[in-house]
């Protein structure tokens, strides 16, 4: 156990845009007490209001934490994204304020592939398309053109979290499982991983896209590729919307080429519920759309509630910085009981860390433990020493140039 220098119940923690309440629930139970639950996220001036003395920040995606913004939290030592994405935040200020931020990267990944599978069975049995006509008062009981997934091959670019999910579950039901990655990656259960993207492109009868958005997979999937799968084969992309040339896919369509399609995701996707979705794709029955809802479910909300909570309460408790997006990387051990931690962030420059070791020697301080890591611009050093009577050592460490921040915690 730790405790801190600025006690628990004085860490003013922000939770905006509804997150799932089993964050503040997680804070509470760790003796956070002074939480701030807002539904929704202040404009600008009121933000900066209520930020101006928080210490934890937790949001989603619509809290845009700008240059003027972040100048404005003096007292902000960590921040949340309750969701996957960081881009709305100026990371790059935020690390030279000394503040790391956490996100939840792979909570959501078991729904996408859940969801994929799903579609595969739908998009073989030609569902999307009977479906469609049943709405318009159409019955097309038939078996022409409807598969069962069994003994197909399904063909996963991009084997990450995502893809080699989505693979075992595929090859549970039978699917034979071929994927294509630019690392190399271990083949999960019988998959096999193909050299190139052409080889995978002519071997399967579903292509699915798991890979992200980068100058080499944008446009990935357009014309050449389109006429090189097989024919009557089937696409999916929950991945990003730009790895897609729609124009192409829906050519591939028209002809028959390609038989249906699932697409979760938009070269260009509303802002919001209240704008309309405009795409070519909605005059094609064979193509499945749904809302970038890969991966909206119940169950990841609560994961990313716990992962992100959980990050920011072991941040403030320990001084961890594990998987942080914009911040050198320690994973620290419990403190013991009778010592106190030291966390210094600084200037990566030379000389900042010379001046840190003078100061504890000047105090006559033994550093009974060191752990050191620097990202660009921005060093963090962690130093435990025997006894709490940390006081002056924090001040001389406060005038140090080069200083960001220092935070001090007791082992209890
Ligand atoms: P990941 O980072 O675990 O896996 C991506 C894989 O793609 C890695 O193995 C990487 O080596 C590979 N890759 C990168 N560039 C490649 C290339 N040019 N060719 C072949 N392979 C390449 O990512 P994760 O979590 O599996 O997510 C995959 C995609 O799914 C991302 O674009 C992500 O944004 C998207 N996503 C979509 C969601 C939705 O709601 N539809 C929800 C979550 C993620």
């Amino acid at each position: 156990m730790s405790k801190l220098s600025l006690s628990k119940e004085k860490i003013k923690v922000v939770l905006l845009e509804g997150v799932h309440p089993l964050a503040e629930e997680l804070f509470r139970k760790d003796g956070y007490n002074n939480v701030h639950y807002l539904k929704d996220s202040p404009e600008p001036e009121a933000l900066k209001e209520l930020l101006s003395d928080a210490h934890i920040l937790g949001i989603r995606s619509r809290t845009f934490l700008t240059d003027e913004i972040l100048s404005a939290c003096d007292k902000l030592m960590a921040i949340g994204t309750f969701c996957i994405g960081t881009n709305q935040i100026n990371l790059e200020v935020a690390k030279k304020q000394g503040i790391p931020v956490f996100n939840a990267p792979f909570s959501n990944t078991r729904s996408v592939a859940e969801l994929v599978l799903a579609e595969i069975i739908f998009l073989m049995r030609g569902i999307p398309q009977k479906n469609a006509a049943a709405h318009r008062g159409e019955w097309q009981k038939t078996a022409s053109n409807s598969y069962e997934i069994r003994n197909k091959k399904l063909g996963i670019v991009g084997f990450g979290h995502i893809g080699s999910q989505l693979g075992v579950l595929a090859e549970s039901m039978g699917m034979q499982v071929y994927f294509y990655d630019i690392e190399n990656k271990l083949p999960m259960g019988n998959a096999k991983d193909l050299e190139s993207l052409e080889q995978l492109l002519s071997e399967v009868d579903v292509l699915s896209l798991h890979v992200p958005s980068t100058p080499e997979t944008h446009n990935m999937i357009g014309k050449k590729q389109l006429q090189k799968m097989k024919p009557n084969s089937y696409l999916i992309n929950a991945a990003r919307g730009d790895v897609v040339v729609i124009e192409d896919l829906i050519d591939a369509l028209e002809s028959g080429h390609i038989q249906g399609a699932a697409l979760d995701v938009f070269p260009e996707e509303p802002g919001s519920n209240q704008e309309p979705f405009t795409s070519e794709v909605k005059n094609f029955d064979q193509v499945i759309i749904t809302p970038h809802i890969g991966g909206s479910t119940q169950e990841a909300q609560v994961n990313i509630a716990n992962e992100v909570a959980n990050k920011l309460i072991k941040y403030s408790n320990n001084g961890s910085t594990s998987s942080a997006v914009n911040f050198p990387q320690v994973s620290l051990p419990e403190l013991v009981e009778g010592r106190s931690r030291i966390m210094h962030i600084h200037e990566n420059k030379p000389g900042v860390l010379e001046k840190v070791n003078h100061v504890f020697s000047a105090l006559g301080m033994n550093i009974s433990a060191l752990h050191l890591q620097t990202e660009g611009e921005i060093g963090y050093v962690i130093l435990d020493v025997n006894g709490t009577d940390v006081d002056d050592l924090k001040n001389n460490l406060e005038q140090i140039d080069g200083t960001v921040r220092v935070r001090i915690l007791h082992g209890s």
